[in-house]
């Protein structure tokens, strides 16, 4: 419980005190920073993912790289990141420990064997180690080892053979995580479950270049002058998580808990994730760039945001946008709008003029006197993109005119050429 609220969650059957995850990555490397993590507030973790000892984890280095927009740091992190160097045993004590000390807290093992022999190996230790539940790493972008991470989640008979292989391993859920580098996510989520998967969990990484060296010419991170596609991730790759948790979730016949990954910072992006369907969220970036203290952010935010909306758990969110999210062939068309300003409180930049004049209908006339726009309802399109630009919050609004209103076609330029049209 958390003040009037209960953030406590059921995720495969597993109860969570709070719905807020470290994901698996470098946050989640050693028990030593989970328990802290733990500590500042969150409710479990997808352990870094852990590998057999067979084949040795080196990191390329550098192996991130971040990505800044203007002002704006970190606005994504690219990275060529492996799985867990560390060894296993290390690993594995790491789990005794953390199920000693936190036994209230969700330890999910996360795990990538590199034949199927390994995946079995991997679930029956983690398992025998304590975790709670086990996260199937299927989806890596940039793996080094051959037949490994991505590769497998493109590959739907790999998918449910390795589920099914760590089924026979252990008794304790099985979730199984989804790269976002594929069409459609539904196919191999439905091969998970054939395998025996609990849950799924998405998004890992999107395969990206987000950066090239304008004076060496390599894409970032540069790793001794060779770059890769690899891994990207943050506050851009939100909207291909959301998407992605909405379509399973919209999924009947998958009918599984999910795990929302990508781009989680604050208590409204992880909010956004429970009204498209999931139960859990993760987090990778957003502590990279704050630090684990954004949980009791979140957890404040969500609890303020549930009291003010009268709701008492966390899973009355669960799915609550899908009933909104349609087709496009499925919207109302009959039903038109257009731009309202407020005048009052314009500054008289003029950046609603210029978009309006080269990106949309030319339904602003200038007043360079006073320094004002003149809207012309007809030619308005209701694309809204004046509002993007202007510096004041509010100040342009969407105004929906009486149904059947309809917007005046204009010929701009062709007039004069109308004898010579053949149609
Ligand atoms: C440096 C780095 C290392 C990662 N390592 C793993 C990993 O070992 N296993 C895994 O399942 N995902 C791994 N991920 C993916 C994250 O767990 C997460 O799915 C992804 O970063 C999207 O979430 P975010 O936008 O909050 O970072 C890694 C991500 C980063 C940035």
């Amino acid at each position: 419980m958390s003040g009037k609220v209960d953030l406590s969650v059921d995720f495969c059957g597993v109860k969570f005190i709070n719905p807020f995850m470290l994901s698996s990555s470098p946050v989640s490397n050693s028990a030593e920073m989970v328990a802290r993590a733990f500590e500042a507030g969150w409710g479990g973790v997808a352990y870094k993912t852990i590998v057999t000892d067979r084949i040795p984890i080196i990191h390329p280095s550098p192996r991130m790289h971040g990505y800044h927009y203007g002002d704006k740091r970190l606005v994504g992190l690219q990275n060529v990141e492996q799985t867990s160097d560390r060894g296993l045993k290390a690993n594995l004590l790491d789990i005794m420990y953390l199920k000693k000390h936190y036994p209230k807290h969700v330890v999910m093992a996360s795990i990538m064997g590199f034949s199927n022999q390994e995946w079995y190996d991997l679930a029956k230790a983690v398992t025998d180690a304590g975790a709670d539940m086990i996260e199937l790493n299927f989806s890596c972008p940039h793996m080094t080892v051959e037949g490994s991470g991505a590769k497998v989640g493109q590959v739907q008979e790999l998918v449910q053979k390795f589920t099914e292989t760590a089924r026979k391993a252990s008794n304790l859920p099985l979730v199984a995580k989804m790269t976002p580098n594929i069409t459609d996510m539904n196919e191999p989520a439905m091969y998970a479950k054939m395998g025996g998967a609990d849950g799924i969990s998405a998004i890992n990484t999107v395969r990206g270049i987000s950066e090239i060296g304008l004076d060496d010419w390599v894409p970032r991170p540069n790793v001794y002058g060779k770059g890769a596609i690899s891994g990207y991730s943050g506050p851009a790759v939100k909207p291909i998580g959301l998407r992605f948790i909405a379509e399973m979730a919209l999924n009947e016949e998958l009918g599984l808990p999910l795990s929302g990954i990508g781009g989680i910072e604050t208590w409204i992006d992880a909010l956004e994730y429970f009204l498209v369907g999931a139960t859990t969220i993760q987090v990778t970036t957003g502590i990279i760039h704050y630090g684990y203290r954004i949980v009791e952010d979140m957890i404040e935010g969500l609890s303020d945001y549930m009291v003010s909306r009268g709701i008492s758990r966390v899973e009355e969110l669960v799915g609550k946008a899908l009933p909104h999210l349609v087709e496009t062939d499925e919207f109302d068309l009959e039903s038109q709008g257009i731009t309202n300003y407020d005048l009052d409180r314009c500054v008289g930049c003029g950046q609603c003029y210029i978009v309006c004049n080269d990106s949309a209908g030319q339904a602003l006339e200038w007043d360079e006197e006073n320094r004002r726009p003149r809207l012309i309802e007809d030619k308005c399109l209701s694309c809204m993109v004046c509002s993007f630009v202007c510096p004041v919050e509010g100040l342009i609004t969407y105004k929906p005119m009486p149904k059947g209103w309809k917007r005046q076609e204009t010929v701009t330029l062709g007039k004069e050429l109308e004898s010579q049209l053949k149609l």
